[in-house]
């Protein structure tokens, strides 16, 4: 199959590329805007008779038809993806989270190509500490924040355009994603980082609030499972059973790195803060028969702290901007 992959030179998006072209013979055609957070390093190493890479944004309705019309399926990865990044300025997610969106899958209903929209478990708001239940295909959504209403509008685009008009569409939500290549804005990176310079893990709030981690790879073999065997118009749960709060995943770090296990700041709060997300993951497990590789998140998260000391020139370039950005939200 020849591959539209956007938003390919971001974090998960690029995990994606690598872990494709080396286990299918799928070609593969990136298309990124290289906003702050694509990076072509993370592209580094591929084939040139099987990938190509295109600059340019999904919101441009001329570029985005001629390589629909070229490719047989679009895995669309491509968003503005940073909860914080959406309270300071929520525009940019409008514009590409929902009007990219919107551009994708008129081009891809007009050439009848297979397509793939990547969503988040943060379109179903968040849950208790304390409540037995975990999201389902079922939950219904009541998202927080800019990034996860706009993520959000997104999938039920994606949902319209199916009933509506026939669009051959599947949808993934998965949890937080760990490992190589993710920017030092977000939570794990960050913390990773901050310590390898001597500085201290920032925890928002009282460090409390619940994650279900995930290894990037296993996001991508969950990927390409539903591209490869998913039902047309279905929606797939991506989960990897990996709950923890916070706190503990710093103390991990900070263990991992010879620093007390206390050794972190507690911070302000983000504003609207999801408590807790938990994937019920049954649907994809037992129809598809897909299963996660990584079942033991302290050796994956120690892999993951290796991969930041050695290459530091990575992200060394983004560190002091997004430093700067927390230290005048205070944290
Ligand atoms: P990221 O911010 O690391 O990468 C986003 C990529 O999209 C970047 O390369 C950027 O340049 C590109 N991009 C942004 N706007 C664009 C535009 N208008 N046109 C073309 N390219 C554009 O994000 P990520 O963490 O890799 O997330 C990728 C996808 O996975 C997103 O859709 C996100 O909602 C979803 N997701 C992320 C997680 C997670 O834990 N990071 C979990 C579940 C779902
Ligand atoms: O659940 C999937 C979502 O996971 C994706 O849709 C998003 O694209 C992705 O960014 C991520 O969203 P979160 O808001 O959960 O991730 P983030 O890394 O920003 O924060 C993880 C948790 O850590 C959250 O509870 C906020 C907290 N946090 C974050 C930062 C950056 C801190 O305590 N300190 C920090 O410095």
């Amino acid at each position: 199959m020849k591959l539209l992959v956007t938003g390919g030179a971001g974090f998960i998006g690029s995990n994606f590329v690598h872990y494709v072209i080396e286990r299918t013979d799928h070609e593969v055609t990136v298309l990124d805007k290289l906003t702050y957070a694509g990076n072509l390093a993370s592209l580094e190493g591929l084939p040139d008779d099987r990938f190509r890479f295109v600059k340019g944004d999904i919101a441009d309705a001329a570029l985005v038809d001629g390589l629909v019309a070229d490719a047989d399926a679009v895995v669309h990865y491509a968003a503005e993806s940073h909860n914080d990044n959406s309270l300071a300025d929520p525009r940019p997610f409008l514009d590409t989270n929902i009007i990219g969106t919107y551009t994708l899958i008129e081009a891809a209903r007009r050439h009848g190509t297979r397509f793939h929209h990547i969503s988040t478990d943060e379109v179903y708001g968040d849950l208790e500490l304390d409540d037995p239940a975990r999201f389902t295909e079922q939950t219904p959504y009541n998202p927080s924040s800019p990034y996860s209403s706009t993520k959000a509008g997104s999938d039920l685009l994606v949902r319209a355009w199916v009933r509506s008009f026939g669009l051959q569409a599947t949808i993934s939500n998965c949890s937080n994603n760990y490992g190589p290549y993710q920017h030092v804005e977000k939570f794990i990176p960050r913390q990773i980082t901050n310590v390898l310079r001597g500085e201290r893990p920032k925890l928002y709030g009282r460090g409390e609030n619940v994650r279900d981690w995930i290894h990037a790879n296993d996001h991508s073999s969950a990927v390409l499972t539903i591209l490869e065997k998913g039902r047309i118009g279905e929606t797939y749960l991506i989960g990897a059973d990996g709950e923890k709060n916070n706190k503990d995943v710093v103390e991990l770090i900070l263990t991992e790195l010879g620093q007390p296990a206390d050794a972190y700041d507690l911070v302000v709060d983000r504003p609207g803060h999801d408590l807790r997300y938990a994937i019920d993951s049954t649907k994809l497990r037992t129809e598809l028969g897909w299963s996660p590789q990584y079942a033991d998140f302290a050796a994956g998260l120690a892999d993951t702290i290796a991969w930041y000391r050695d290459n530091e020139g990575w992200w060394a370039p983004q560190k002091d901007a997004t430093e700067a950005r927390y230290k005048a939200q205070g944290q």
